[in-house]
């Protein structure tokens, strides 16, 4: 858990910023309210009405559409009533999701990461973090509840126009925060707003996630409510740029993945994912595609625009051939030559067969594939990590073979993976020497806990429309209903700990909204499969062939 120390000594010159900030937040507020009810899906508005996004939308904006359902028209409010199954902890849920809501100026904002009161330590907890909003923002876009997401999408785009330091050196401009707090002063009748761009994270690790997180969205609410006229602000436009920019820019790079600091996403602490981490490489993937779909190609959009397509296309050819294992890929990396120079080399990586550890050759089924952790020179991370191997799926980074042989992995490691909590964020955990090492003795992620095998209830969400995407509801099904049977009754938790998740997370806060939002929306997608939409992009035709390796890696 990042911390949040020094939050005050800010918060005068914030709400300084934050007057003006207000005047165009209700500016921008101020554009006619869509009537979801009569709206129209993306799909479904005629090309000359979208005649400005049509040539990015060709090829990428097909949406999946099970039993021909659309997503986004006429969104029924959910209810217990329309469930395929009523569950007690359904009305629950949604009760709790309400109770985190955070309230600026009597506008809802977002949601508070965990409402427990009965933990002494509110740490950062009481803030509202960009990925942790993501499922609360889903929830409510599937309920028909839009207004909530754009306020947080607004709100946390003026955030991004704040100056970010730490200490002397100033943060790239379009960098946006992970947590911000409102604050209320009851004598003065005001609200104020705190952000943290990293300055008070543990470790002082700006989050990479959130700006990708904040792209995914924006074309999330606008695929849902078919309110295309708030990704067409220039301040939405510019939001986009801002944090593209910041990973398309030239420099040393010699691959399209995007190089980052340990702790930069939902992992915060130092857990050895530095360098090439899949979780940011799948969220970047997709952010691209979906700013892709919603930037428009005038003066200012239409650099930007080829950029996304030269990267997206390197990136997809990056990481489909070098993160990409399976038991074929497994023997072939075992059976590599090393110090290989040259174009012919067939181990690009000069990676070390020895140094391919122990467990993956057991992990490894015959059937099924996934994406590594990390890729960079001489150094592959085997492990699992549940995140970014369901958003390449969601993204379409992984091609519909590499996305089932996920699906296949998932089902053949059920034991490892899923337990009986789904699911285990990273698969294995660091023990003895290597913990010392790799998390430099980090107390909170002992093996089994927390970011260090532990099993993240928020997690289902991201399974259920992966299985959704690939056509095998029925993973998902078991998984939701191993949760259900554990959560409500454990007041929601953040984490499970232990080789099968059986254990409540040793420093797991209670009342974790994420944890809710996630089944709430796992439950919901089950239900109404047409939501996939929001979160899912089709395959792209024009990135298809590419998989097979070169004829060099073959044996
Ligand atoms: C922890 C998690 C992080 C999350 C935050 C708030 O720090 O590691 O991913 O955003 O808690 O719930």
């Amino acid at each position: 858990m990042d911390g949040f120390a020094g939050m005050r000594k800010v918060a005068s010159r914030c709400s300084m910023a934050e007057e003006d900030d207000d005047l165009d937040l209700a500016r921008l507020l101020d554009k006619p309210k869509v009537n979801i009810e009569r709206q129209r899906s993306f799909d479904e508005r005629s090309h000359s009405e979208l005649s400005i996004n049509i040539r990015a939308i060709d090829g990428f904006e097909s949406m999946y559409s099970p039993g021909g359902m659309r997503s986004g028209l006429n969104t029924p409010a959910w209810s217990a009533k329309n469930s395929f199954e009523t569950h007690p902890a359904i009305a629950e849920a949604w009760e709790a999701l309400r109770r985190s809501v955070v309230y600026f100026r009597g506008q809802r904002v977002g949601t508070i990461a965990a409402f427990d009161h009965a933990s002494e330590e509110v740490l950062n907890y009481d803030q509202v973090f960009v990925r942790d909003f993501v499922p609360s923002a889903l929830a409510f876009l599937m309920n028909g509840e839009p207004e909530i997401v754009k306020n947080f999408l607004l709100k946390t785009l003026l955030l991004q126009g704040w100056e970010k330091k730490v200490d002397r050196f100033q943060l790239g401009a379009g960098v946006m925060p992970a947590s911000f707090k409102v604050l209320h002063d009851p004598h003065r009748e005001v609200d104020t707003i705190v952000a943290d761009f990293g300055e008070s994270a543990i470790g002082r690790v700006a989050p990479v996630d959130s700006g990708f997180w904040w792209i995914i969205l924006l074309r999330a609410y606008t695929k849902s409510t078919g309110d295309l006229s708030l990704a067409e602000t220039p301040e939405c436009q510019k939001g986009m740029r801002l944090i593209l920019t910041l990973c398309l820019s030239e420099g040393f790079d010699t691959f399209p993945t995007l190089l980052c600091a340990d702790g930069c996403s939902m992992i915060d602490r130092r857990m050895g994912v530095y360098g090439y981490p899949i979780e940011i490489q799948a969220l970047f993937f997709m952010a691209l595609r979906c700013a892709l779909i919603m930037l428009k190609h005038d003066a200012e959009g239409k650099e930007c625009v080829e950029l996304i397509v030269k990267r997206l296309h390197a990136l997809s050819y990056h990481m489909r051939s070098y993160f990409w294992i399976d038991f074929q890929q497994l023997n072939d990396i075992y059976r590599f030559k090393t110090e290989e120079y040259s174009h012919t080399a067939v181990n690009k990586f000069n990676v070390i067969p020895n140094s391919i550890p122990e467990w993956v050759f057991d992990f490894m089924p015959n059937r099924g594939g996934y994406f590594v952790g990390n890729v960079s020179p001489a150094r592959m991370d085997f492990r699992w990590f549940a995140l970014g191997n369901c958003v390449a799926i969601l993204s379409s980074l992984a091609t519909p073979e590499q996305s089932m042989a996920i699906m296949d992995l998932i089902e053949a490691r059920w034991e490892e993976l899923i337990g009986e909590m789904p699911m285990k964020i990273t698969y294995p955990a660091l023990e003895g020497h290597e913990w010392m090492i790799v998390t430099g003795y980090d107390p909170k992620n002992t093996r089994w806990s927390y970011h260090n095998g532990g099993s993240w209830p928020v997690l289902l969400w991201l399974l259920t429309a992966a299985c959704i995407k690939t056509g095998r509801p029925q993973i998902a099904r078991r998984a939701i209903e191993l949760a259900e049977s554990r959560l409500l009754k454990d007041a929601w938790p953040e984490y499970y700990d232990g080789t099968l998740g059986r254990f409540i997370g040793k420093q797991a806060r209670k009342f974790q909204t994420w944890s809710i939002a996630g089944y709430l929306v796992a439950k919901m997608m089950l239900e109404d499969p047409s939501h996939l939409g929001m979160i899912s992009l089709e395959e792209d035709k024009a990135m298809k062939p590419l998989i097979k390796r070169s004829t060099s890696w073959t044996r």
